[in-house]
């Protein structure tokens, strides 16, 4: 059996409804774990779990904002209900809001600290009441939050979202030492993604053009691609593959660890 098999594990995937989180939660499913998808967006969550049924995966949704303590409890508790347990929590959900520092606008910093940093902080909080011995899962397992490559370059017009990306490092770093020194069995790491063309990823690239950084999107784009050894953006699947890596038994022995995903460019 291969150990990145995941027959039998129970996920809970944050901001799964679509772009890189759909990607992980479909890539979960294909190695066997059962998955729930949390996202504000019910709409879309629907719609991607019910194609994750078509496909023959036991698939939830569940209504989420990651920035609400109360809905975290809610929605951890339902999906220990509803698929029997809980062994990996993947902290995707996150926000970016582009912006020179010169022109800093408190209500976007305070989002994005909000969801990337408060949203991720309490999943672990939740996951690990939940999987520690004695929590309503009980067996353990392994968390992986999503920092950014954002987190090791020094890229204009994303101050904020790099610092709240660098947090999440940091988090994941503090969270692996307190589960282990606490013996609640469950891994924690992260991965740092290189620019996707997602929504967020597309519109990253526009957003750098419109402020002047780069005469047009393709430009912005092509800057990527030339700081990036492998030469190419990121895929959606290269992120999944990643992330089943860190979610599986291949990757047991591995924790407080963060993986640059990112073609190279961040090194
Ligand atoms: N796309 C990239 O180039 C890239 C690169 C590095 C890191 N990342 C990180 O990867 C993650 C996913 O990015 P993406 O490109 O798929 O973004 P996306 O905007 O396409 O999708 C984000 C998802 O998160 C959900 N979400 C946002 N706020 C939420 C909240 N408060 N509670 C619950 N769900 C919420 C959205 O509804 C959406 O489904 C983010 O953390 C992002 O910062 C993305």
């Amino acid at each position: 059996m291969s150990v990145f098999e995941l027959t039998g594990r129970k996920a809970l995937v944050t901001g799964g409804a679509q772009g890189l989180g759909a990607g992980m939660t479909q890539a979960l499913a294909r190695a066997g774990a059962a998955v729930a998808i949390a996202d504000i967006n019910e709409d879309r969550g629907k719609q991607t779990v019910e194609a994750l049924r078509d496909s023959g995966a036991t698939a939830e949704f569940v209504t989420l904002d990651i920035t609400d303590d109360a809905q975290w409890e809610h929605a951890v508790a339902d999906t220990v209900a509803a698929l029997d347990g809980l062994d990996i929590l993947v902290n995707n959900a996150g926000v970016e809001i582009t912006g020179l520092i010169v022109d800093l606008d408190p209500a976007a910093v305070r989002r994005m600290l909000d969801v990337n940093v408060l949203g991720t902080a309490l999943g672990i909080k939740h996951a690990f009441r939940a999987m520690r011995p004695g929590g309503a899962a009980g067996r353990g397992g392994a968390i992986v939050n999503t920092s950014s490559v954002a987190a090791t370059i020094a890229w204009p017009s994303i101050s904020i979202y790099s610092a709240t990306k660098s947090a999440v490092d940091r988090l994941t770093r503090v969270a692996a030492m307190e589960s282990g020194k606490l013996g609640y069995g469950v891994r924690v790491n992260c991965v740092y993604p290189g620019l996707v063309p997602t929504e967020m990823g597309a519109k990253l690239a526009q957003d750098v053009a419109d402020l002047g950084l780069f005469a047009s999107q393709e430009a912005a784009v092509a800057g990527v691609i030339e700081q990036t050894p492998i030469g190419r953006l990121g895929e959606v699947a290269d992120m999944a593959d990643a992330v089943v890596f860190l979610a599986s038994d291949a990757a047991r022995f591995i924790t407080g660890a963060g993986l640059p995903v990112d073609g190279g460019m961040g090194m």
